[in-house]
C-alpha cells in the first residue's frame, strides 16, 4: 500500500502566518505539523509516501524530510499547482500509485489514540473498496458528514451540509483500492470549483463498497486549520507529552518501533553537535 500526504492548499485561514511558509510546516508544539500525518501513515505500515504540495513550498518540505532514508521510508514529492480539491490528489499521484492500493491523509489532520496502529494496519490489510473514519463533533457543518442507519451502516455523505444529518464528521484519512484513480477521473468540480473527496466517497457508497469505522470517545482527532485549532493542538500535544514523558508522532521513534530502521542506523545519522530536547529524546530511545 502507498501513502499520500496532501500538503497543498492556499492556507488563507492562517494569513499572514502562511505567507512565507506552508501552514503544514508550522510547528505543533515540538515538531512540524507534517510529522503527525506522516506518523499516521507509518503506523499503518506504509513506507512509500508521496508528499503533494504547492510549487513555492516544495523545497522546504524536501529540506525537512529529504528522501526519507534517515527513517527507513521513501518520500517522493509532487506539485499541486492550485488547490483544485482533495480528490485531485489521485490524479496527481496516478503514476506513484501504479497498481497499488493507497491511503490519503490531509496534512493538517492529527490522530492520537490507543491501539490506533493496530487498527490502521488492519484496515490497510482488510480494506475492500474504501474505508473512511467517522468522529463525533460539535460542529458537523464544517466537515464532510456521514449519516448512519440503526445498524451503524453508512447511508449518506454530505460535504459541509447546512443541516447535517448526524454529528459524525468524516476525518481526513482515507483508504482506497486501486479503482480510486478511475473513479477520481469521473468527478466533476463542485460549486466551489473543487474535486470533492466526499463526491469520491459517494461513488464507493453507491457501489456499496464504503466502510466507515467510528473513532470512539477515547480517541482524539484534531483538524488544525485555524489559529484556535493550531493552539489547541499544540496544547494537547504538550499536555500528553509532559504528563507521560513520551512523544506523540515522533517519526524517528515510530521508525524504530515499526522496524523500518535500527537504533544504530538512526544514531549514526544524528548530528552529535546539535542538542535540543527532541534530539535528546531520540538518543534516549
Ligand atoms: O479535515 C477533515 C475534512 O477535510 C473533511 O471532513 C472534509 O470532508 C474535507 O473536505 C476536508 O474539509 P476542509 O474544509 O478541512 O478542507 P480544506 O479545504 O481545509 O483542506 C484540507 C487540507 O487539505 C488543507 O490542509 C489544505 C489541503 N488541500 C486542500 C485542497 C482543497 C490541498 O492540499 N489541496 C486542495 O486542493
Amino acid at each position: 500500500m502507498k501513502g499520500i500526504v496532501l500538503a497543498g492548499g492556499a492556507g488563507t485561514r492562517l494569513y499572514p502566518a502562511s505567507i512565507p511558509i506552508s501552514k503544514i510546516l508550522l510547528p505543533i508544539y515540538d515538531k512540524p505539523m507534517i510529522y503527525y500525518p506522516i506518523s499516521t501513515l507509518m503506523l499503518a505500515g506504509i513506507k512509500e509516501i508521496l508528499i503533494i504540495t504547492n510549487p513555492t513550498d516544495i523545497h522546504n518540505f524536501k529540506k525537512l524530510l529529504g528522501d526519507g532514508s534517515q527513517i527507513g521510508v521513501k518520500f517522493e514529492y509532487a506539485i499541486q499547482h492550485k488547490p483544485k480539491g482533495i480528490a485531485e490528489a489521485f490524479l496527481i499521484a496516478e503514476n506513484f500509485i501504479g497498481d497499488d492500493s493507497v491511503a490519503l491523509i490531509l496534512g493538517d489532520n492529527i490522530f492520537h489514540g490507543h491501539c490506533f496502529g493496530g487498527q490502521l494496519k488492519n484496515v490497510a490489510k482488510e480494506n475492500k473498496g474504501a474505508t473512511v473514519f467517522a468522529y463525533h463533533v460539535k460542529n458537523p457543518k464544517q466537515f464532510g458528514v456521514v449519516e448512519f442507519d440503526k445498524h451503524k451502516k453508512a447511508i449518506s455523505l454530505e460535504e459541509k451540509p447546512s443541516s447535517p444529518k448526524s454529528d459524525y464528521a468524516v476525518v481526513g484519512l482515507y483508504f482506497y483500492d486501486n479503482d480510486v484513480i478511475s473513479y477520481a477521473k469521473t468527478l466533476k468540480p463542485s460549486a466551489r470549483g473543487e474535486l470533492e473527496i466526499t463526491d469520491l466517497n459517494k461513488v464507493y457508497l453507491k457501489k456499496d463498497k464504503l466502510s466507515v469505522e467510528i473513532l470512539g470517545r477515547g480517541f482524539t482527532w484534531l483538524d488544525t486549520g485555524t489559529f484556535d485549532s493550531l493552539l489547541q493542538a499544540a496544547n494537547f500535544v504538550q499536555t500528553i507529552e509532559q504528563t507521560k514523558g513520551e512523544k506523540i508522532s515522533c517519526i524517528e521513534e515510530i521508525a524504530i518501533n515499526e522496524k523500518f530502521i535500527t537504533k544504530e542506523e538512526l544514531l549514526k545519522r544524528l548530528n552529535p553537535k546539535m542538542q535540543n530536547e527532541y534530539l535528546e529524546y531520540i538518543k534516549m530511545l
